[in-house]
């Protein structure tokens, strides 16, 4: 049928508002539709002033774009399925560059993340779009992507990527790390299910590239992240209360600028189940 959502890009690249839509589970299916074919072409898209969804008009919405899948390790809201808390003043803070759960086979294909308490000015959250970054690699680049794996791990490395946590933050991860570890292998380079697009699969939770040492893997990450990051495969969102933003998981990484010291945040995201990626050589 005819489109009926006005979509309005915020970058060439990455990003897209979606106006006029009132988001429920209730949504005609055509119009679902709609929203997948535009967070495949955009990446991220945003919705504003959708302060009418409580949790479970979230979850009612998100279910229509697939199955939810809850965390694998952190607490789930009570009174609902899947719902992930993040509330600055536990320490809920996103501050590394990364792709949600890739530390999972089957990690999510979707994020549906809710504007719940945003302070009066920072706490603005940036994506950048991988299949951008794939695209820019100069083909020597993209011949050595295309055949590295890399491990996932929900082990955070505090000395490479979280100089910044404090003792509690650490402890808390030491404990869910104990008690529930995830190592999964990926290639490097992902063909995205459905626009058959290459996308460089990174992100906070890679611990090690295959066949390379720790430093050479940390050299080899920061290249390829540098093209993820790059200013202009990104887009940055200034959140306002009641705002929801969809990403495509497996063609975006995201970070939440911890910039806001001690004003309060608090948003809530829900994740749909995804497929094991698909490298180049199958
Ligand atoms: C997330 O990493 O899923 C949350 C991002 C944010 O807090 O803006």
């Amino acid at each position: 049928g005819t489109p009926v959502l006005e979509a309005l890009p915020v970058t060439p690249i990455i990003g897209a508002e979606i106006r006029s839509i009132r988001l429920s589970g209730d949504l005609p299916a055509p119009i679902i539709e709609e929203i997948k074919t535009l967070i495949a072409r955009h990446k991220v898209v945003f919705f504003r002033d959708q302060d009418h969804l409580d949790d479970a008009g979230q979850e009612a919405f998100a279910g229509r774009l697939g199955d939810l899948v809850p965390h694998p390790t952190q607490h789930i809201r009570e009174g609902t399925s899947s719902l992930l808390e993040l509330d600055s003043s536990h320490g809920g803070r996103a501050d590394q560059w990364h792709t949600d759960v890739t530390f999972v086979p089957a990690y999510p294909k979707y994020s549906i993340l809710r504007g719940v308490v945003i302070p009066e000015t920072g706490g603005d959250t940036i994506w950048a779009n991988t299949s951008a970054a794939y695209q820019a690699l100069p083909p020597a680049l993209k011949q050595l992507a295309d055949t590295l794996r890399a491990v996932h791990s929900n082990a955070y490395d505090y000395a490479a990527h979280r100089p910044k946590a404090t003792e509690v933050e650490k402890k808390h991860y030491e404990e869910v790390f104990a008690s529930k570890s995830f190592q999964t292998e990926h290639p490097l380079v992902r063909i995205h299910p459905e626009t058959g697009e290459r996308t460089l699969l990174l992100g906070s939770f890679v611990q090690r590239i295959c066949g390379l040492s720790r430093s050479d893997t940390q050299k080899l990450y920061e290249l390829f992240q540098g093209y993820i990051t790059a200013p202009e495969h990104t887009v940055r969102w200034r959140w306002q209360t009641g705002d929801v933003a969809i990403w495509d998981n497996r063609a975006t990484q995201h970070v939440a600028i911890n910039d806001y010291g001690d004003a309060h945040r608090v948003v809530r995201r829900v994740t749909i189940d995804g497929d094991i990626p698909v490298g180049v050589d199958g």
